[in-house]
C-alpha cells in the first residue's frame, strides 16, 4: 500500500495582512494544572471505548468526510494534521481547515509542531470544540523533515516531551500522541513510556518506521504494537494495514490494542467499518450530499471521489479524465451516474492512459532516446578511431615500403 503524498498546503504562506498581532492574548500558564480525567477513565466514560477510529489525513478528514465515516460506524474521528504556528497566526488557514458541528463528536484535533508555545496556543483555540488534542509524531514526508516535526522528532525526546507536558498542563482536554516505530523496538518502548509519563493519555502506534513509506511501506508490524501496549497503562490504538472489515479483528487479536485506526482503506471504501456491502456509488453520492451540507472545496471532493472510484475508473479512463476537468458537484454526480450506468449496461471498456502513465511513458521514451544517442555516439567514435588507426597503419606500411 502506498502512502499518499501529503500535499504541501500546510506550508500555506502566511499573508502578512492576515497575521493576527494579538496572539499573545492566548497565554500559557505553566503553573496551572488543569484537573481532568484521562487514560482509561476518559477512554471508557467519555469516548465510550471507541474501537473503530478514523485516522488523521491531510487534505481528507474534513467535516464532510468525517460525518460520512460516522454514519458508517466510526467511533472516533481525527481531523487532518494542522500546522500549529500557521493555525495560530493565519486566520484564513484556520477557517479553511477547521470547521466542526455538534454531531461531529467525539473528535480529536491533530497538530504538528516543535515548539510548545505554538502548539499550546493552537490547542487553546480548539479545546472547547473537541474531545482531545493529538500531537503528530508520525509524518514521514520531506516537508516534515524540513519543518522538523512529525516522525523527525521521534528520536528527539528533548523536543517532544516538553510539548506534551505543556499541553497536558494547559489544555482542558486530554492529550494524545500518534507515533511511528523507531528502527529498534526497545527505543520505541522507551519513547512510549516517556510520552505516558509526560501526560499523554492515549497512544496511537502506526506499526511502520518512517522509512516504510510509499512503495516501501509493507505490512504494518502489529506484533510490535502488542509489545508497546504491554508496557503501558494508557489506551493504545493500533494503526496500519487495516483496509477491510476482516482486518479489524485480525489486528485487534494480533496487537491486543484497545482499538484500530484506518486511513487508506477508508479512503477507498468509507463504509467498510459497518461490515456491510454498500454500493460505492451510493457512498459517493452520500459524500457529495455531506460536501454540500458542510461546504467543502471542490478539489477535496474530487480527490475523495477519485479514491473511492479508483478501480471503477480504471476501466473507463475517459471518465477519469473528465472528472479531472470538472469543478462542480452536479458535474461530479453526472460522471458518477454515467460510470454506474456503463457498468450496469456492460458498455465496452475504454482504457486510455492516465496522466501519470502518460508522463511515465514520455520519461521512458526520452530515456531510450538519450541512451540510443549515447550508443550511436560511442559507435561513431569507435569507427572514427578505427579509421584513424587504419590510416596510421597504412601510412606506416607505406613508409616502411619506401
Ligand atoms: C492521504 C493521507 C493523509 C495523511 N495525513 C496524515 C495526517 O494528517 N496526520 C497523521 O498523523 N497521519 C497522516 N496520514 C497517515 C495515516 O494517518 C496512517 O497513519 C497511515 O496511512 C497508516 O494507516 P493505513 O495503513 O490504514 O493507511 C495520512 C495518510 C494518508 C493516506
Amino acid at each position: 500500500m502506498t502512502d499518499i503524498e501529503i500535499k504541501e498546503n500546510i506550508e500555506t504562506t502566511i499573508n502578512k495582512e492576515e497575521e493576527e498581532e494579538n496572539t499573545e492574548t492566548i497565554l500559557m500558564n505553566p503553573t496551572t494544572i488543569i484537573n481532568k480525567i484521562g487514560g482509561y477513565e476518559f477512554f471508557r466514560n467519555v469516548l465510550k471505548s471507541p474501537k473503530l477510529v478514523v485516522a488523521p489525513m491531510v487534505d481528507h478528514t474534513y467535516l464532510a468526510f468525517r460525518m460520512l465515516t460516522r454514519k458508517y460506524g466510526a467511533d472516533l474521528v481525527y481531523t487532518p494534521m494542522f500546522h500549529s504556528k500557521n493555525f495560530v497566526t493565519c486566520k484564513t488557514y484556520r477557517k479553511d481547515n477547521f470547521t466542526t458541528c455538534p454531531e461531529d463528536r467525539p473528535l480529536v484535533v491533530q497538530f504538528c509542531g516543535n515548539d510548545p508555545e505554538w502548539v499550546v496556543k493552537a490547542a487553546k483555540l480548539v479545546e472547547d470544540r473537541c474531545d482531545a488534542i493529538d500531537l503528530n509524531l508520525g509524518c514521514p514526508q520531506q516537508i516534515a523533515r524540513r519543518g522538523n516535526y512529525g516522525s523527525f522528532l521521534l528520536d528527539k525526546p528533548h523536543i517532544i516531551l516538553p510539548i506534551v507536558r505543556e499541553l497536558h498542563k494547559n489544555i482542558k482536554v486530554p492529550i494524545f500522541c500518534k507515533i511511528r516505530l523507531l528502527p529498534d523496538l526497545k527505543d520505541t518502548i522507551k519513547l512510549a513510556l516517556d510520552l505516558q509519563e509526560a501526560g499523554c493519555q492515549l497512544l496511537t502506534v502506526h506499526g511502520r518506521t518512517k522509512e516504510q513509506k510509499g512503495q516501501y511501506s509493507g505490512h504494518a508490524n502489529w506484533d510490535a504494537i502488542r509489545q508497546i501496549k504491554e508496557v503501558l497503562h494508557i489506551p493504545v490504538i493500533a494503526n496500519g494495514s487495516v483496509v477491510k472489515f476482516d482486518d479489524i479483528d485480525r489486528c485487534l487479536e494480533a496487537s491486543k490494542a484497545d482499538g484500530i485506526m484506518s486511513a487508506e482503506g477508508l479512503l477507498a471504501n468509507p463504509s467498510f467499518f459497518c461490515g456491510k456491502d454498500i454500493s460505492i456509488y451510493q457512498v459517493a453520492h452520500e459524500y457529495m450530499d455531506f460536501s454540500i451540507q458542510y461546504t467543502t472545496a471542490g478539489h477535496i471532493v474530487r480527490s475523495h471521489l477519485f479514491k473511492m472510484l479508483k478501480e471503477k475508473f480504471d476501466n473507463y479512463s475517459d471518465l477519469r479524465d473528465k472528472m479531472g476537468e470538472t469543478h462542480t458537484i452536479d458535474g461530479f454526480r453526472d460522471i458518477v451516474n454515467e460510470l454506474e450506468n456503463r457498468y450496469k449496461t456492460g458498455a465496452p471498456f475504454i482504457k486510455c492512459l492516465t496522466n501519470k502513465q502518460k508522463r511515465e511513458l514520455k520519461e521512458k521514451e526520452d530515456q531510450d532516446k538519450q541512451e540510443n544517442e549515447k550508443k550511436q555516439k560511442t559507435e561513431n567514435d569507435e569507427n572514427l578511431n578505427n579509421n584513424v588507426d587504419n590510416n596510421n597503419n597504412n601510412n606506416s606500411n607505406n613508409t616502411e615500403n619506401k
